[in-house]
């Protein structure tokens, strides 16, 4: 038989996703289990928004409709940028996709050659470690150490830049470690994106869940209005995760490549969810503000509830709703932690390896649970953490 595409042999999963599926086979067979693997809100759009996709419905809305996007949307997505990220864009620069997934795909597709190098860091979303070499591109990642506050270290990014690099990703906040990168490490990146003429994608998904103050996008920096993709969307700041609702905001000059891939792919994004989502960028409820004010009570109680673990530390994240958890002391690996905690515990979290090589000694838990769910995790945790303390005790 003919073999498959050799690109798929050089992707990889995600990590979330299968211990997901374990966990659920566990629950078919009646464990509870709590799930604090997969990236998801545990809110659901507010009512207007549900309103808004029904009377789009109602109205005939559910046609083929332009490649790029609804304009209504486009022009809702810019007035959006503006009043919460202080940037200016015209709707003639986005491309709404279904979801941020495939944004940051078409967005990769559009960039990378092969042998182009890309540079994103680790820990970091597997899809860029993935995307990259499967597009035939050179990964080069960069590390978000604990030394340096989990923050990128722009003298290690300078330090890997070659004449082949082509792309920086980021993303701030950043899956997994929530961290939200300084205005002074933005600022250096910017500066080497001009100096050696690198595109930046970031990735701004979690741009609205931020413990601390105004969120800065990348875009705002000097000279990088003609070289940053901004990839957004609805599945966290609006939980509307199933939606498939994403979008790019580019420079002028890759748009026409992000419809060619749109064009050759999804042809355009359901008329009705975009007809939705216009409300949900309206936010007349308040919606984001109180499900980020919810977050912040749930990060600071679980943050402290796990530092209560033996073996474990964790720094509270300044933003997203990840608590990255180092679990070195416990003198046992974090695939063992996460086995010992999902098939003893009934609590399911993602060994760190699964975003990237210096995830080795961490473990990631959502904390997009009730704080109720959070307290009973960690109480659960706490209960087989016998299977690690002997060794932790002995340091
Ligand atoms: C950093 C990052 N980028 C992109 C995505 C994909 O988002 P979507 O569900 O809208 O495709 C995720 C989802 O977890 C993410 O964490």
């Amino acid at each position: 038989m003919r073999p498959i595409a050799s690109r798929i042999s050089k992707m990889s999963g995600e990590g979330a996703l299968s211990v997901f599926a374990h966990a659920k086979e566990l629950e078919r067979q009646g464990r509870s289990i709590i799930h604090l693997e997969l990236g998801e809100p545990d809110f659901h759009p507010a009512a207007p928004v549900n309103e808004a996709l029904k009377k789009a419905v109602d109205e005939g809305k559910d046609r083929y409709c332009p490649v790029n996007g609804v304009p209504a949307l486009k022009e809702a997505i810019a007035e959006y940028l503006g009043r919460t990220r202080n940037l200016k864009v015209s709707p003639n620069n986005i491309v709404i996709a279904p979801g941020c997934k495939i944004a940051l795909f078409m967005a990769m597709m559009a960039l990378i050659d092969p042998g182009d190098e890309v540079l994103y860091p680790d820990p970091g979303f597997p899809g860029y470690s993935s995307m990259t070499p499967g597009l035939g591109g050179v990964g080069v990642p960069f590390g978000l150490s604990e030394r340096n506050q989990l923050q990128p270290d722009p003298d290690e990014i300078e330090s890997e830049i070659t004449p082949r690099t082509k792309l920086i990703i980021t993303n701030s906040p950043g899956n997994p470690t929530g961290t939200v990168y300084t205005d002074e490490v933005q600022r250096r990146i910017a500066q080497l994106a001009v100096k050696h003429d690198l595109i930046v994608v970031s990735d701004e998904i979690y741009g609205r869940i931020i413990y601390g103050e105004t969120y800065i996008s990348m875009l705002s920096y000097p000279g990088m209005e003609e070289r940053t993709l901004i990839i957004d969307g609805f599945s966290k700041s609006f939980a509307m995760t199933g939606w498939r609702l994403g979008y790019t905001v580019a420079p002028e000059r890759f748009v026409p490549a992000l419809s060619m891939l749109a064009v050759n792919s999804y042809t355009c994004v359901a008329e009705f969810s975009q007809y939705a989502a216009i409300e949900a960028l309206r936010d007349t409820q308040g919606a984001t503000p109180k499900m980020v004010g919810e977050f912040a009570k749930r990060r600071e109680q679980f943050v402290r509830e796990l530092n209560g673990v033996p073996g474990f530390r964790c720094h509270a994240p300044e933003g997203a709703f990840y608590a990255w958890v180092n679990i070195e002391e416990t003198g046992t690996s974090a695939e063992e932690v996460c086995r010992i905690m999902l098939d003893e515990a009934g609590v399911a979290a993602i060994p760190g390896a699964a975003f990237g090589p210096s995830g080795k000694n961490f473990v990631r838990f959502s904390f997009a649970s009730s704080t109720a769910t959070l307290h009973e995790a960690v109480e659960r945790i706490l209960k087989v953490a016998g299977a690690w303390r002997p060794v932790a005790t002995t340091r």
